[in-house]
């Protein structure tokens, strides 16, 4: 595999290669800046025994995740060191040596462990600028085995993430209008599929010409992320694509995604996204994927679903079988859910 990591510290390397070479849709609206800034909820308000403060942040929840999709979570009680920490340590799994990270190259998409490259190196036509480590972290704990202190660190970050994780479906549950523990239950959480993804951006000498990430919905139920402080991250808003750069210190930005617009009958859809490169420094995004089960057959909740306001919009499938069909091919934009639309 031909990692982009080692292709930018080659020296003399003043031009993307061809294959990298992603022509962006000249049609697609260009970045602008926010109009409106990207809302944020107070994590602590979900649980508040005051009442009034509780169905305030849920209605905030629901305006976010419908006007939105996206929106970052403060006071969320995860240590800022513990966020530092696990930056530190991916980074360190990237500079090891390429001989120490060969063991852990992809070969399956279910592999509990895959560093790799691009999206899907087998089927990309163009490579993205990127390289990646992916870890399931639940239901069952898997971590690389170096750099020393890494797994440690991981089983941490994925257990108190696992928790923030808990608190946002039971207060997306009450925000659909279904009771707290539904959309646990429903959707298998207990033993849901917590997948630990990081991102490398590496400095490119012609950004403009590559893309990090192109446009794509994630294939869970919502994403954790956070980052060195780089921007690259965008997100499509209103038809627009919004560069996401100025964050509150020590917090979460969360995405929905697919398997939350299945089951809340498209009331909360996926939301779009892309990563841009740079020619300066490298970039480093931290992703938590929280989904169901693989086992669980995901359908829209009963109560979201009316004969005629609301008749049921997607085919109920397996998360697993989702989970191949989207990591199996190209990635193209929301194209994997249109499929059983
Ligand atoms: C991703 O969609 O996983 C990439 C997000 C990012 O790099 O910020
Ligand atoms: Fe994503």
């Amino acid at each position: 595999m031909n990692f982009v990591k080692a292709l930018a510290e080659s020296p003399d390397l003043n031009s993307v290669p061809s294959i990298y070479n992603y022509s962006t849709n000249s049609n697609e609206p260009l970045a602008s800046d926010p109009q409106e800034s990207i809302p944020t909820i107070n994590f602590s308000l979900l649980n508040s025994t005051d009442a009034d403060l509780r169905s305030k942040e849920i209605q905030e929840l629901d305006k976010a995740c419908k006007e939105w999709g996206f929106f970052q979570v403060i006071n969320h009680g995860v240590p800022e060191a513990l966020m530092k920490m696990v930056i530190e340590k991916s980074y360190e799994f990237f500079n090891m040596t390429d001989e120490e990270k060969k063991d852990f190259e992809e070969k399956d998409v279910l592999d509990p462990i895959r560093y790799g490259t691009s999206f899907n190196f087998k089927k990309d036509i163009v490579l993205y600028w990127r390289d990646f480590l992916k870890v399931i972290v639940h239901p069952e704990f898997n971590c690389p085995n170096k750099p020393l202190g890494f797994s440690e660190v991981l089983f941490e970050y994925s257990q108190r993430t696992r928790e923030v994780a808990r608190g946002l479906l039971n207060g997306i549950s009450l925000s659909l209008g279904l009771d707290q523990s539904y959309a646990e239950k429903a959707l298998e959480f207990e033993s849901g599929l917590q997948i630990f993804v990081v991102n490398l951006y590496p400095p490119c000498p012609q950004p403009e010409l590559a893309i990090g990430m192109p446009p794509h919905s994630d294939h869970g139920l919502f994403t954790l992320l956070i980052n060195n402080g780089v921007a690259g991250l965008q997100i499509k808003h209103k038809g627009k694509w919004v560069n996401v750069n100025k964050t509150l210190p020590n917090s979460f930005l969360v995405n929905t995604a697919d398997q939350l617009e299945i089951f809340s009958n498209g009331k909360y859809r996926s939301v779009e996204h892309r990563a841009v490169v740079n020619n300066a420094v490298t970039r480093i995004s931290v992703v938590v994927a929280n989904g169901p089960a693989l086992d669980t057959v995901v359908r829209p909740a009963y109560k979201l679903v009316d004969e005629e306001t609301s008749p049921v919009a997607y085919v109920p499938m397996k998360y697993k079988e989702y989970l191949e069909m989207q990591q199996g091919n190209q990635i193209v934009g929301k194209k994997c859910l249109q499929r059983i639309q």
